[in-house]
């Protein structure tokens, strides 16, 4: 909408998971590469979680990017409220297994099938399963079985839980320790610092066409980074609403008071929120006094 008015060849904050845009923060420089590393290692279970918002299924783009560009084999499982028959038929649709899909003994025969003649090209497989924290313990349970595949060189079947802090908790179970025991890597995605948020937004208008922006002064981004916390959707939810208005006004930059209106209409919360209110509403309160306090002294 606001593309062509602020010289941009493509939209600066979308809410997809765009590794076009990846901004590489230490921690998810390390997670991918953590990541990479567990498959290509054949370690077994690796545990991606952090908080909503914070890059997870970002990652597993990345990851999956790189799986096509090294031509591993991988299924990608992003819907997690699934009963295990919905499991395997969706596992198996992801790998184009060819077998009755709706037949776990098929599936599983298949997978096998296809597991052995990767390991004999000295590859593995991947199961990616993002929204982990919401799968049901049996599903859980089968996943866990399918991780006991292996050959004397290895697993052969390497699997990805992605989830939010509920899946460490979940994996704290007690009748999951067998799987929580297989898990030998667990990387965690915590919300930018306020530095990142700053180099988080100035790489993502700089892929969209935008080097050295003025759009958002030193204060407005501090400003950002406390009411988003850091967590990089708000942080694109709130530049882009923004972008929407300095447009409709015609404008050039962006501004705190367009930023206060955009986090009263998207009902944003934030640590220090109520605070910031009221001193803003002293201070409005001051500025309104101010001509009657000066004519009360009679100048
Ligand atoms: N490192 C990053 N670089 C660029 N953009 C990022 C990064 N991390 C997150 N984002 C952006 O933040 C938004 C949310 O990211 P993503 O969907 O990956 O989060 P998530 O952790 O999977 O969230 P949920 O818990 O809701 O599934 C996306 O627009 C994504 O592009
Ligand atoms: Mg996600």
């Amino acid at each position: 909408m606001y593309n062509a008015f602020f010289g941009f060849h493509e939209t600066p904050f979308n809410l997809s998971p765009d590794p076009a845009f990846l901004y590489r923060s230490p921690q998810h420089e390390e997670a991918l590469a953590n990541l990479i590393y567990g498959v290509r290692s054949r370690k077994g279970f690796i545990a991606l979680t952090g908080e909503v918002g914070t890059g997870k299924t970002t990652m597993l783009e990345c990851l999956r990017d790189y799986l096509d560009l090294q031509q591993f084999e991988f299924a990608f499982v992003f819907n997690s409220r699934l009963t295990p028959d919905q499991f395997f038929e969706m596992m198996a649709y992801d790998f184009d297994l060819q077998c009755d899909r709706k037949s776990k003994t098929d599936v599983l025969f298949a997978l096998n099938t296809l597991l052995v003649e990767q390991a004999e090209r000295g590859r593995t497989a991947v199961l990616i399963v993002d929204e982990a924290h919401n799968l049901e313990w049996d599903v859980l349970e089968e996943i866990r079985l399918l991780g006991n595949l292996e050959n004397r060189q290895g697993k052969l079947l390497q699997i990805i839980l992605a989830g939010q802090p509920e899946l460490d908790r979940k994996l704290d179970a007690a009748n999951l320790r067998q799987l929580k025991q297989r898990i030998v890597l667990r990387c965690t995605l915590n919300p930018l610092n306020r530095e990142q948020t700053h180099e988080y937004i100035d790489a993502r208008l700089t892929r969209a066409g935008m080097a050295d922006q003025t759009l958002f002064s030193l204060d407005v981004i501090d400003a950002i980074y406390t009411r988003a916390s850091g967590i990089p959707r708000v942080i694109n939810a709130l530049c882009d609403n923004l972008l929407v208005t300095a447009f409709a006004m015609e404008q050039r930059t962006t501004t705190l008071e367009m930023l206060d209106e955009i986090c009263s209409d998207m009902r944003l919360d934030w640590p220090r929120a109520g605070r910031e209110r009221l001193a803003r509403s002293r201070f409005e309160t001051a500025v309104e006094q101010e001509p009657l306090s000066r004519s009360s002294y009679g100048d």
